[in-house]
């Protein structure tokens, strides 16, 4: 297996910078496996504080970014200004973002497009609802949404795939191992036929959803499982725990 394992923490909107402080420290001092590459996502506000704390090894990404580099746009921040605070990853298309601020498919396909033409890394997400689930229909949804992604994609090695059941997020509903190996596998398959074989066997593909220090070790031992992307977790010290599942 040439996919290294990847443990992502989404902060979300949570944290000062006494409790980013107290995070940041506990990840310096654990000993964290070699063999995970790990990647914070602070607010955007508190970007380059948690940058400047963390050893390079430990990389941070923003939550969000727009699609074009700069200009009238309140409220948004452009990969180049992601960049510009020595950051290296943007999340794209979280379910939060779908779902609760209305992205589209094709919207998120432009920041896709975008930020990696401006040089930065990204984890875009893909998921389906638990209606979607109920009527057979996560497989249509995740490749239409894969599909708007690769589409905008021409470098995949800077490409971390996240699949996030909507169900699972912040429910403490976790996706079995093996649901979570099922969907994983037909994207790995959608991507050797949609994409290439060399794609399909290199790209990275995290599950999120409630994962805990208490289901992650069999979630990371399924083989389509390249690691996590967490939530709530991420904010506890058993991140650590996620961190080290493998
Ligand atoms: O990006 C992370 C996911 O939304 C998972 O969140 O671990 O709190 O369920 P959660």
């Amino acid at each position: 297996n040439q996919r290294k394992f990847f443990v992502g923490g989404n902060w979300k909107m949570n944290g000062d910078k006494d409790e980013l402080t107290k995070i940041c420290n506990s990840l310096m001092n654990a000993k964290l496996h070699e063999t995970t590459e790990v990647v914070v996502a602070p607010p955007s506000i508190y970007l380059d504080f948690v940058r400047q704390k963390l050893p390079a090894k430990i990389g941070v990404s923003a939550q969000n970014c727009y699609k074009i580099p700069k200009g009238a746009f309140t409220g948004e921040i452009s990969p180049a200004m992601i960049k510009d605070n020595m950051c290296d990853w943007v999340i794209l298309g979280h379910s939060e973002r779908r779902h609760v601020f209305g992205e589209s498919d094709h919207l998120i396909g432009e920041k896709v497009k975008h930020a990696l033409e401006s040089g930065i890394s990204i984890i875009p997400c893909i998921g389906e609802k638990l209606d979607e689930r109920e009527s057979n229909k996560t497989n249509e949804v995740c490749f239409r949404q894969l599909k708007e992604i690769a589409a905008n994609i021409k470098d995949w090695t800077r490409v971390v795939v996240a699949y996030e059941p909507v169900w699972a997020i912040g429910t403490g509903k976790t996706a079995s191992p093996a649901q979570a190996q099922e969907v994983h596998k037909c994207v790995r398959d959608w991507l050797k036929t949609n994409v290439s074989e060399e794609v399909a066997k290199s790209t990275r593909i995290l599950y999120g959803g409630s994962v805990t220090s208490g289901n992650c070790k069999e979630l990371a031992s399924q083989p389509d499982v390249d690691g996590f992307l967490v939530g709530g977790a991420s904010l506890k010290p058993e991140f650590i725990d996620i961190i080290n599942a493998k």
